[in-house]
C-alpha cells in the first residue's frame, strides 16, 4: 500500500484493488463458472451456429472439463483459458475479471471485438495475455501496468488506437511485448527502456513517429527488435550494439531513418536478421557487416547508400 500510495493512484483504483482483495476469499469455482457462462452468452460462432465450444460450455458438466479450460490442482480454480482459433466472435464481459486465479488467457485467432473491460485489472496472477489476430479496439489500456506478473503481452493484428501507454514500463517481468499491426500513433515512450527482462519488442506496422528512444538500445536482454513499417526518424546510435549483446533480429525497414549505418553493428555477434531497407540511410555500407558470422538475412535496398 505504501508503495502504491507513493504513485498517487486515483482513489478509485486504490479502492478497487482493496475491495478485490477482500472479495477474493468468497470466490470459488462457481464464480469462475458464472464468469465463463457470461462470456459464452456473448459468443457467436462465425461459421457454424452449433459451435462445438458453445455447446460444450454447459452447467451440466464441471467447468474444469470444459473445452479450453484448465484448472489448478490446489485451489480447483480456472488457471488457463485457451480458446484460440475457434472462429468465435463477441466481446469480453466485465465478469471475466472474476477469474482471479487465471495465469494464461489465450483468445488468439478469433473475431472478438470491443474494448477490454477495466475489471481485467483484477487478474493479478496473469502471466500470458495472447489476443493476437482479433478485432479488439479502443486505447491500449494503461491499467495493463498493474499486471505485475505479466510475461507475454501479445496484441498483434487488432484495431487498438491511441498511444503506447508509458505505464507498460511498470511490468518489469515482461519478456514479450507485441503490439504490431494496429493503428497505434505517437512516439515510442522512453519508459519502455525500463523493461529489463524484455526479449522481444515488436511494434511493426503501426503509425509511430519520432525518434527511437535511446533507452531501448540499453535493454541488454533484447533478442528481437521490430519497428518495420512506421514513420520513425533519426539516426542509429554509433554504439548501437554496445547495450544489445544478445540481439538476433533487427527489423527497421520502411521508416524515415537516416544517417550512416553504424560500423558498430558488427558487435552484435549473434545477429541473424538485419533489415534496414526503404529508409534514408546514407554513406557506404560498413565492411564490418561481413564479419557477423551468424548473419543469414540482410536487407539494405531502397536507401541512399553508395560504394561497394
Ligand atoms: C461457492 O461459494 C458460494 C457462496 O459464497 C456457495 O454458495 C457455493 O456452494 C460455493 N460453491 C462451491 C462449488 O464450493
Ligand atoms: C465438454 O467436453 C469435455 C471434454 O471433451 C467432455 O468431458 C464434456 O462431457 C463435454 N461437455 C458437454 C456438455 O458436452
Ligand atoms: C474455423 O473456420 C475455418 C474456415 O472456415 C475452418 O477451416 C476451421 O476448421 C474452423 N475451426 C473450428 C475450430 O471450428
Ligand atoms: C464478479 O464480477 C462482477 C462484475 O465485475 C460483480 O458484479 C460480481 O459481484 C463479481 N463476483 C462474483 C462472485 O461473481
Ligand atoms: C496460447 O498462447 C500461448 C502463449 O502465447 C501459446 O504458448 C499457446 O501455444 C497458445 N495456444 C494455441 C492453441 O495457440
Ligand atoms: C477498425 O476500426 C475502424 C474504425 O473504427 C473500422 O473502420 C475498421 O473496420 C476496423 N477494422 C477491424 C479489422 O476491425
Ligand atoms: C507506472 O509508472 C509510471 C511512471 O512511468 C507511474 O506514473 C505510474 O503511476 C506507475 N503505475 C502504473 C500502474 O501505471
Ligand atoms: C545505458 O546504460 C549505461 C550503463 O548502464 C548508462 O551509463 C547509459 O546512460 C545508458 N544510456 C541510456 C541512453 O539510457
Ligand atoms: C512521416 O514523417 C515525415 C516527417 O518526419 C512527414 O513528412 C511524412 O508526411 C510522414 N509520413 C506519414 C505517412 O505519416
Ligand atoms: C562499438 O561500440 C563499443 C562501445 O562504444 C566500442 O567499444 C566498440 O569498439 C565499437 N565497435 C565498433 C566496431 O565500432
Amino acid at each position: 500500500m505504501v508503495m502504491e500510495r507513493a504513485y498517487t493512484f486515483p482513489l478509485l483504483i486504490l479502492l478497487a484493488c482493496c475491495v478485490t482483495a477482500s472479495m477474493a476469499n468468497n470466490m470459488n469455482i462457481s464464480t469462475d463458472e458464472s464468469a465463463l457462462l457470461a462470456f459464452k452468452s456473448r459468443m457467436i460462432s462465425t461459421i457454424d451456429p452449433a459451435n462445438i465450444l458453445i455447446k460444450n460450455w454447459s452447467a451440466s458438466t464441471p467447468v474444469c472439463v470444459w473445452i479450453g479450460v484448465t484448472c489448478g490442482l490446489r485451489h480447483q480454480r480456472v488457471t488457463a483459458l485457451d480458446i484460440s482459433s475457434m472462429n468465435l466472435s463477441g466481446n469480453i464481459p466485465s465478469l471475466l475479471g472474476n477469474l482471479s486465479f487465471l495465469v494464461s488467457l489465450n483468445l488468439s485467432r478469433n473475431y472478438f471485438y470491443g474494448s477490454l473491460p477495466r475489471e481485467l485489472i483484477q487478474l493479478r496472477r496473469l502471466q500470458i495475455i495472447n489476443f493476437r489476430f482479433n478485432s479488439f479496439s479502443g486505447q491500449i489500456p494503461s491499467w495493463f501496468g498493474f499486471l505485475h506478473n505479466l510475461q507475454i503481452l501479445n496484441l498483434r493484428n487488432n484495431n487498438f488506437t491511441g498511444f503506447i501507454p508509458p505505464s507498460l514500463s511498470n511490468i518489469s517481468t515482461l519478456q514479450t511485448l507485441d503490439l504490431s499491426y494496429n493503428p497505434i500513433q505517437g512516439k515510442i515512450p522512453e519508459e519502455i527502456g525500463n523493461l529489463h527482462n524484455l526479449k522481444t519488442l515488436y511494434l511493426q506496422y503501426n503509425r509511430l513517429t519520432g525518434l527511437i528512444p535511446l533507452t531501448i538500445f540499453n535493454i541488454s536482454t533484447l533478442e528481437h527488435l521490430g519497428f518495420t513499417g512506421n514513420n520513425l526518424s533519426g539516426n542509429l546510435p554509433v554504439d548501437i550494439c554496445h547495450g544489445l549483446p544478445r540481439l538476433k533480429g533487427l527489423y527497421l525497414s520502411s521508416n524515415e531513418l537516416d544517417g550512416e549505418i553504424p560500423s558498430n553493428i558488427s558487435e552484435c555477434s549473434q545477429l541473424q536478421h538485419l533489415s534496414l531497407s526503404v529508409n534514408k540511410f546514407r554513406g557506404s555500407i560498413p565492411s564490418e557487416i561481413g564479419s557477423i558470422r551468424t548473419l543469414q538475412i540482410l536487407y539494405l535496398d531502397s536507401n541512399d547508400l553508395s560504394g561497394s
